[in-house]
């Protein structure tokens, strides 16, 4: 018998296992919602990004299922070949009008549109300058586009400054933040970012990922928040999170988006998103602008379970939004924390290394509007039981 040629993998593996930092994937057998079966147990669902319950909205259930029995279940095709729906165009033709922008293009995903964006509008003699937390895809993209990246430190706009005045003239440059990072949960300095972009005539292009739905008007996002319409030139948003379906979407001028369709790959070469998402997504666009009720419940939520964690003593970091780490240090007591917690009916995921600094280990919980205040209560007070047994807390 020949030897195994990925013989070493079991080796990462069992590092990764002394280290802590092996996991199971935990296994739902019902909806994605707020309470939920995982792993054949009804827990406390803090670990979805499910922010308004759009998973399980039936709007876009019955959109999806109109859809499936008028078009199918798939489109067969890549975008630029025959798989380009007429709801794909209305689809894009929605978002554009939510974002207030002038042209979208849909991704199968806000990876492949992240990734896909950037590869493309970039070139080996070009330079992006990256916050150091932007998320994989950004990072992808960048290195895929074999432009030479610049990495400055969290939302630091003097480095990132400093990094443009040493550039010579001439190479293209793309200055690029997440609006809102996705492990602290922290917003990206928009209004700053922007102002130095202006000054060093940089492309400005904004990872709305986790602010689709959560911020600004209706869900429109960070750069509805923060006033600066018409000075991002690339707006990537995500259809996986709270819109509660599948996709991403990048939205700009139409000449960047005519480009993005003649040079993404993603759109080139991967086949589009089937006519249940398209549909459910339109959905989810007429739920944000019928019901932003569910907007403003999902930040009651967000501000009393935040509370509740800080009055018990726990560090939730710098977070702004509904994402709220409580942030352990050691990935092995982050992991212990999580299991702990799930074991007395609190699904909280636990997070580290690479994803976070070695340091930096956390247990990531995120509310939704679908939670109950007695759901909630209930998880601070598993938080509060275990944290102490842990001896993460003291009172
Ligand atoms: C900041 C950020 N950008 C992009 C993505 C990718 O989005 P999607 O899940 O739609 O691929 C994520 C998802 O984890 C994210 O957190």
């Amino acid at each position: 018998m020949r030897p195994d040629p990925l013989g070493f993998l079991g080796d990462e593996l069992n590092a990764l296992k002394s280290q802590g930092l092996y996991r199971q994937l935990r296994v739902l057998s019902d909806e994605q919602k707020a309470r939920t079966c995982v792993d054949g147990r009804i827990v406390v669902n803090l670990s979805s990004n499910n922010y308004l319950g759009l998973t399980t909205h039936p709007k876009l259930r019955e959109r999806a299922l109109e859809a499936t029995r008028r078009y199918g279940v798939g489109t067969g095709s890549v975008r630029t070949i025959a798989g380009t729906l007429d709801i794909h165009l209305e689809l894009e033709q929605r978002l554009a009008e939510f974002k207030k922008a002038p042209a979208v293009v849909v991704f199968q995903s806000g990876f492949a549109a992240n990734a896909g964006t950037v590869a493309a509008i970039l070139s080996k003699d070009d330079v992006v300058i990256s916050d150091e937390l932007n998320h994989a895809s950004i990072i992808d993209g960048c290195r895929l586009s074999r432009a030479s990246i610049k990495v400055f430190p969290h939302k630091d706009v003097d480095a990132a400054r400093r990094i443009l005045r040493d550039l010579p003239a001439g190479p293209r440059r793309l200055l690029i933040t997440d609006g809102v990072f996705s492990m602290d949960g922290d917003l990206g300095v928009l209004p700053a970012l922007c102002a130095l972009a202006e000054e060093f005539g940089c492309i400005m292009m904004v990872d709305d990922a986790h602010a689709s739905g959560v911020f600004g008007a209706n869900g429109r996002g960070t750069i509805d928040h923060f006033g600066v319409h018409g000075r991002v030139d690339i707006q990537v948003g995500t259809l996986s999170k709270a819109f509660g379906v599948l996709g991403g979407y990048v939205a700009g001028s139409r000449a960047l988006i005519e480009f993005l369709h003649h040079r993404a790959r993603p759109f080139l070469f991967s086949t589009s998103p089937p006519p249940a998402v398209a549909a459910a997504c339109i959905a989810a666009i007429d739920v944000l602008l019928d019901e932003p009720e569910l907007i403003d419940r999902l930040w009651e939520n967000t501000r009393f379970f935040k509370a509740g964690l800080n009055t018990l003593g726990f560090d939730t970091g710098p977070s702004e939004s509904p994402i709220t780490p409580v942030i352990v240090g050691d990935a092995a007591l982050a992991m212990r924390l999580s299991d702990e917690l799930f074991d007395k009916g609190v699904f909280a995921q636990g997070i580290g290394f690479p994803t976070v600094p070695r340091d930096r280990a956390r247990v990531r919980t995120i509310v939704t509007a679908t939670h109950t205040r007695s759901d909630l209560q209930f998880a601070l007070d598993v938080f509060a039981e275990v944290g102490r047994t842990l001896s993460i807390i003291r009172n």
